[in-house]
C-alpha cells in the first residue's frame, strides 16, 4: 500500500490531539505507512535544509526549522495579511507588502528541498492550506513526479478578491500543479471554476500571459466533518459534567447563549454582541433570563487588524454590560483564552443557543460539535451563518445573514423561545447531516479520489 505524507504549516503536538482534523489525519496515518510533514514551531537564523522525524505519540513527523525572516513574510506577512483577508473578502483589511511574496515563496521552496529527500516514488502527497499553495509546483520543479493533492481549509474568494492578490496568476498556475484540489462548499469551486473558465490574465509590459490549463487536474467539494460520536461521548464525560456544574451553578435558571471562536475578524464577533444587545434591547421580558458566554481565544495577535478586532469587542462587550447590568445580574462573559475539548463538550451541551455566525467561513468545525455534543432529549438550537460552508449542511439550522443584526437578534429569540420538540426535530436532521458528513469519510474519500484504490484497507467493510 502506498505510504500517505501529510503536509501543513503547523504539525500535531504531544499530547491529545486538540482538533477532529487532526484526530481524523491521525487515524489515517496509523492505518497505513506514511509521516506528517511541516514546521517544527521553531525560529532560527540560519535555518538547515532537512527536516528532523520524529515519534510523537506513535505518528512519525518530519519538522523543519524557519527563517525568522522568511517565517514573517511568510505566516503573518503573505499568508494571513493578504491571502486570509482576500479569501474571506475582507480587502479592506489586507495589507500589501509585495516583498511578503518572496518569503512565502522561499519557505515553500524550504518545505520542498527538505520533503523531497524523505519521498518514496509512489508516496501520496496530501497538502493542506492556502500557506502552501506552491508546494506541488515546488516539488514538481525537484522531479516530483508524486500523486499530490491540496485541501483548501477556507473560503475560495471571488475572481475580483483573487485579482487583487499580488501574482494571483503564478498562485492559479501552481494549484494547476496538483492532481487534485478540494475545497470545503460548492460555492468554493463555484467561484474557481469561474476564474478556471473566463480567466482574464493580466497584461503586464504588453505581454499576454497564457491561459491556465487545469485540464489535468480535478477539482471537487469535499465538505470537512467532525466526529459526532466521538463528540457526543466527551461531552458525557467527567470532565464534561464538572463544567455543565460549574456553569450550572453560576447560572442559575438563565439560558446560556454560546459562541466558541478564534479571535478572528473573519467570525463576525462584534456583529453578534450587537445581535445580542439588539435582543436585549428589544425583548425586556428576557433580561435576567439569558446570558452570552463568549470564549474567543487570541490568534495571530501580532498583527494589527487583528488587535483592533480584540479591542473593538472589549469595548462592545463593555457597552452591553454599562448598557444592561445590573448590581446582581450580568448580561455576558466574555474570556479571552482557550479551553479543551472535554470544558467545551460540556459547554455545548449545556448551551440552549449555539451563535456561529462568521461573516464568512470555510466550514466551521464548531457547528458540527456543538451538534454534536447535544442531550437528544432537551437538545439546543443552532443559529447558523449563510456564509459559513456549513450552511450548505446544515438546513435546519436557523441561517441568518450575519450583517444584518436585526435577522440575528430575531433569530436568537426565536430560537430561546422554539418549543422541545421543535428543538428535537431539528437537531435529529442536524446531526443526521453531521454523521453524514464525519470527518474519517472526508478523509478517505479525499485519498481515493486523489490515488483511486488506496484509501480502503484490505476487507474494510466502508463503501
Ligand atoms: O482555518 C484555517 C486555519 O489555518 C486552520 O488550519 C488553523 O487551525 C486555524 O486557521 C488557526 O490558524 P493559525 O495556524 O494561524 O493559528
Amino acid at each position: 500500500m502506498s505510504r500517505i505524507v501529510i503536509v501543513s504549516n503547523r504539525t500535531p503536538g504531544k499530547g491529545p490531539a486538540a482538533g477532529g482534523l487532526a484526530v481524523a489525519l491521525r487515524k489515517v496515518l496509523s492505518e497505513r505507512d506514511g509521516f506528517w510533514f511541516g514546521w517544527s514551531g521553531k525560529l532560527v537564523d540560519q535555518p538547515g535544509n532537512e527536516a528532523r522525524m520524529e515519534d510523537i505519540d506513535g505518528l512519525q513527523v518530519a519538522q523543519l526549522d524557519l527563517a525568522r525572516e522568511d517565517h514573517h513574510a511568510y505566516y503573518a506577512g503573505f499568508s494571513n495579511s493578504i491571502l486570509w483577508p482576500s479569501f474571506h473578502l475582507r480587502l479592506d483589511l489586507a495589507t500589501i507588502e509585495s516583498h511578503w511574496y518572496e518569503g512565502y515563496r522561499r519557505v515553500n521552496q524550504q518545505f520542498a528541498r527538505a520533503l523531497m529527500p524523505l519521498l518514496k516514488p509512489d508516496d501520496i502527497v496530501w497538502v493542506h492550506d492556502y500557506h502552501l499553495i506552491p508546494l506541488a509546483s515546488e516539488l514538481r520543479q525537484l522531479g516530483a513526479r508524486n500523486r499530490i493533492g491540496f485541501y483548501l481549509h477556507i473560503p475560495f474568494p471571488t475572481a475580483d478578491a483573487l485579482y487583487a492578490i499580488p501574482h494571483h496568476e503564478e498562485l492559479m498556475r501552481d494549484l494547476a500543479r496538483y492532481d487534485l484540489v478540494g475545497m470545503q462548499a460548492k460555492r468554493d469551486v463555484a467561484a474557481f471554476t469561474e476564474f478556471a473558465e473566463h480567466q482574464a490574465p493580466s497584461t503586464f509590459g504588453g505581454h499576454q500571459a497564457q491561459p491556465i490549463d487545469f485540464s489535468r487536474t480535478e477539482i471537487d467539494a469535499f465538505p470537512i466533518g467532525s466526529d459526532p460520536a466521538a463528540f457526543a461521548r466527551l461531552a458525557a464525560s467527567p470532565a464534561a459534567t464538572k463544567m455543565v456544574h460549574r456553569m450550572k451553578r453560576a447560572l442559575g435558571d438563565q439560558c446560556l447563549i454560546l459562541g466558541v471562536d478564534r479571535l478572528d475578524y473573519s467570525k463576525g464577533l462584534p456583529q453578534r454582541v450587537e445581535a445580542y444587545e439588539k435582543l436585549l434591547a428589544n425583548n425586556a421580558r428576557l433580561r435576567r433570563n439569558v446570558h452570552l458566554l463568549q470564549v474567543a481565544p487570541p490568534s495571530r495577535d501580532t498583527i494589527k487588524e487583528y488587535q483592533e478586532t480584540s479591542d473593538t469587542l472589549d469595548a462592545m462587550c463593555g457597552h452591553v454590560m454599562g448598557r444592561f447590568a445590573e448590581p446582581d445580574w450580568q448580561p455576558l462573559t466574555y474570556v479571552k483564552r482557550a479551553y479543551g475539548q472535554p470544558s467545551l463538550a460540556g459547554l455545548y451541551r449545556l448551551a440552549r443557543v449555539a451563535l456561529v455566525t462568521p461573516l464568512r467561513d470555510g466550514m466551521n468545525l464548531v457547528a458540527h460539535e456543538f451538534i454534536g455534543a447535544q442531550d437528544p432529549a432537551n437538545p439546543g438550537v443552532l443559529v447558523l451563518s449563510r456564509f459559513a460552508g456549513a450552511a450548505e449542511i446544515f438546513h435546519d439550522a436557523l441561517l441568518v445573514n450575519p450583517f444584518d443584526t436585526d435577522e440575528t437578534a430575531e433569530a436568537l429569540r426565536i430560537a430561546l423561545d422554539m418549543p422541545l420538540e421543535e428543538r428535537k426535530q431539528r437537531w435529529r436532521s442536524l446531526m443526521d447531516a453531521a454523521e453524514e458528513h464525519n470527518v474519517d469519510d472526508w478523509a478517505i474519500n479525499f485519498i481515493e479520489r486523489l490515488a483511486p484504490g488506496t484509501a480502503r484497507k484490505a476487507g474494510s467493510t466502508r463503501d
